[in-house]
């Protein structure tokens, strides 16, 4: 009998397959597509203090093999989450619900994690990764003495599981790993999406209203494995792996790689249902290669 269920910083998952922040909304329209309870974790689209609509269109640019994307963090703000959407997700769903939340400023980040704290959320997701906002999102996450700092803050004014998604957008992303582990972080997640930028050769200006973008989709996945494989051999606290996951192989990779649980993103734009996919392909993978638990998977690339 092969076992799913995987823990990270005290929190017990029925499986290691949740969605990416953002490419989820707040689960109402995945709902039509498959049993939420399928999912080890829901991580809803980034929160901020205040409601945002986000960057002027057009914000979508399709690449080859990925999608470039400058939303700016559109989201109808942390009370209306905790009023209207946390509990219809918790009416629909007995997966763990991680918030993810971004802010201007690391007092907005405290304030954020202080008011989430004492709902009924499981986990809480730091992004200081977005590429898309003029201020706080990858400014704060690009600077290991920054990302020290955001994250024992956050830390003290946080009374849930804290994760700190990290930004790709770095040269060396262990230092920045080991900065949020230092700084308290209870797991990391990585990878957020890539700087990007589009250029439409007929108008010769750029498709996105925002010039750039952050890229994400298969295209992105050898980076992505390698950032988790990089991060997870840093660091002793739990990673969850993320990037262009658009197969149950992909899942697995991840998981060899070192991650103990893994993000589906837009790859559920193509295909709704991949998470459920991807859980019983990493299942049927486990058991056809005798791995009893998904900790055993986890880190057992054997490299050269
Ligand atoms: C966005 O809303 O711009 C995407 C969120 C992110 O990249 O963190």
């Amino acid at each position: 009998m092969i076992n799913l269920k995987v823990k990270l910083a005290g929190v017990e998952f029925e499986n290691p397959v949740m969605t990416a922040s953002g490419t989820f909304g707040f689960g109402r329209e995945y709902g039509e597509y498959f049993d939420l309870n399928e999912l080890g974790a829901i991580c809803v689209k980034g929160l901020t203090l205040e409601p945002r609509e986000g960057n002027p269109p057009p914000r979508i640019a399709e690449t080859p093999a990925g999608i470039l994307n400058s939303v700016g963090l559109q989201n109808p703000g942390v009370k209306m989450f905790l009023k209207s959407e946390l509990p219809q997700l918790k009416e629909v769903t007995r997966a763990k619900i991680i918030a993810n939340m971004a802010g201007n400023t690391i007092e907005e980040y405290c304030e954020m994690a202080s008011i989430l704290s004492e709902s009924s959320v499981d986990m809480l997701e730091m992004n200081i990764s977005c590429p898309n906002v003029a201020h706080g999102g990858a400014a704060f996450g690009s600077n290991p003495d920054m990302v020290f700092e955001i994250t024992s803050r956050v830390r003290a004014a946080a009374k849930k599981p804290l994760i700190v998604k990290l930004s790709p957008n770095v040269t060396d992303i262990t230092e920045v790993a080991l900065a949020a582990e230092q700084g308290g972080a209870d797991a990391l997640s990585l990878i957020n999406t890539l700087l990007g930028m589009a250029i439409d050769i007929k108008t010769r200006r750029p498709i996105l209203k925002r010039n750039v973008g952050g890229l994400s989709g298969p295209a992105v996945k050898p980076v992505a494995v390698r950032m988790v494989w990089q991060a997870a051999n840093a660091v002793r606290i739990p990673v969850i792996g993320m990037g262009g996951i658009a197969s149950w192989e992909d899942a697995v990779e991840f998981l060899l790689a070192g991650a103990k649980m893994v993000s589906v993103g837009c790859g559920m734009f193509r295909e709704p249902a991949l998470p459920v996919t991807v859980k019983n392909g990493i299942a049927a993978y486990m058991e056809k290669n005798n791995f009893q638990s998904v900790e055993e998977l986890s880190g057992a690339v054997q490299v050269y």
